[in-house]
């Protein structure tokens, strides 16, 4: 396992989330961006939520894998670098890298760097022929040389999990691109999509009766009291989720529960009974929405696979090589 780290990431993770907060919080309505939910504590509680019977996408989704990782293999082709954006656990991962053949380069992305290197040290003893190059760093600010190029070789992004539904239309537009630019002429890239489905399933399953969503997105507090030092009770904070139909997207807020103010780095923040900071949107595409949204950043959709309910899709765009090189420029 060859281990890149492009960035001394750890003064520079601090600092970017001093001041995402400190905006997030100046700007009305308040916002803090999700990004800053995965410390290792908040990766662990992911997790947790992964195996509540209420969330669905990721059983939902490890099923497709299952049935159909060949076939997705298959489209990947040989002689592939699989580039995995915000790869954390890398529990879906296996179902792709099975089918793959031995000259196959693995490259997981992800922030949380404990997280990283036990994930892909455990992957590395599953499949010991495959190359593996972890790669610490905020896939939103990666640029198109983060990834080597070698000539002969394709390369693809896998992105799971719905993870693109935490951005909004227009940000999963640019980062589409990004990824384009990434993978080069002729890449291309395999997607998981949640999709809309009724409202009692949506909001259960960022409600689940084991509190860990609830739990997950109160870390987000606890880690600006434990390292930016801000002073703020927890427990005046509720978890709120709910689906938003106008928009298409789960809505997750901390609701103040009374009239309170939040100090940190000599500023404060003052919060009205009732007031929330929104920390997240999910949102959910019809297949045809997001073949749409992706055909706007340049990708070309290939295949789709689904559950029986139609719950969930996982996509396969490929890039032209015009293309490519259009959207490099
Ligand atoms: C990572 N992401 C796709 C999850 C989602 O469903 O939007 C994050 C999450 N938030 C609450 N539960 C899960």
């Amino acid at each position: 396992m060859r281990r890149v780290s492009p960035t001394p990431k750890s003064d520079q993770g601090e600092d970017d989330f001093l001041i995402s907060v400190r905006e997030g919080l100046r700007h009305q309505p308040k916002s803090i961006p999700p990004k800053f939910f995965y410390d290792a504590h908040g990766s662990h509680l992911f997790d947790l939520i992964c195996t509540t019977p209420e969330y669905y996408p990721t059983r939902t989704e490890t099923g497709i894998l299952e049935r159909h990782g060949a076939e997705m293999a298959e489209m990947i082709g040989t002689s592939c670098t699989l580039i995995e954006l915000g790869s954390g656990s890398a529990t879906k991962t296996p179902l792709i890298l099975r089918h793959l053949a031995n000259d196959a380069v693995y490259v997981p992305i992800d922030i949380c760097e404990p997280h990283l290197l036990n994930s892909t040290q455990r992957l590395q003893a599953m499949f010991p022929a495959l190359q593996m190059q972890p790669l610490c760093a905020d896939y939103h600010q990666l640029t198109d040389h983060a990834i080597k190029h070698h000539a002969g070789k394709r390369y693809v992004v896998f992105f799971p999990g719905s993870t693109i539904g935490n951005c909004t239309p227009g940000d999963a537009v640019k980062l589409l691109k990004r990824i384009a630019a990434l993978v080069g002429p002729g890449g291309g890239l395999l997607i998981g999509v949640d999709a809309k489905k009724s409202i009692e399933t949506l909001n259960a399953a960022y409600n689940d009766a084991a509190g860990h969503t609830a739990a997950f997105n109160i870390n987000l507090l606890k880690r600006m009291q434990n390292e930016l030092g801000a002073q703020l009770d927890a427990e005046q904070f509720a978890h709120h989720a709910y689906y938003n139909e106008e928009h298409g997207r789960i809505e997750m807020h901390l609701v103040s529960q009374c009239k309170q103010s939040i100090q940190m780095d000599g500023e404060s923040f003052a919060f009205k009974a009732g007031e929330t900071i929104h920390t997240e949107n999910s949102y959910k595409y019809a297949p045809q929405e997001f073949k749409q949204l992706a055909r706007t950043a340049g990708w070309h959709l290939q295949s789709t696979w689904h559950d029986e309910n139609e719950w969930f899709n996982v996509h396969y765009f490929s890039q032209s090589a015009s293309e490519s090189l259009k959207l490099a420029r």
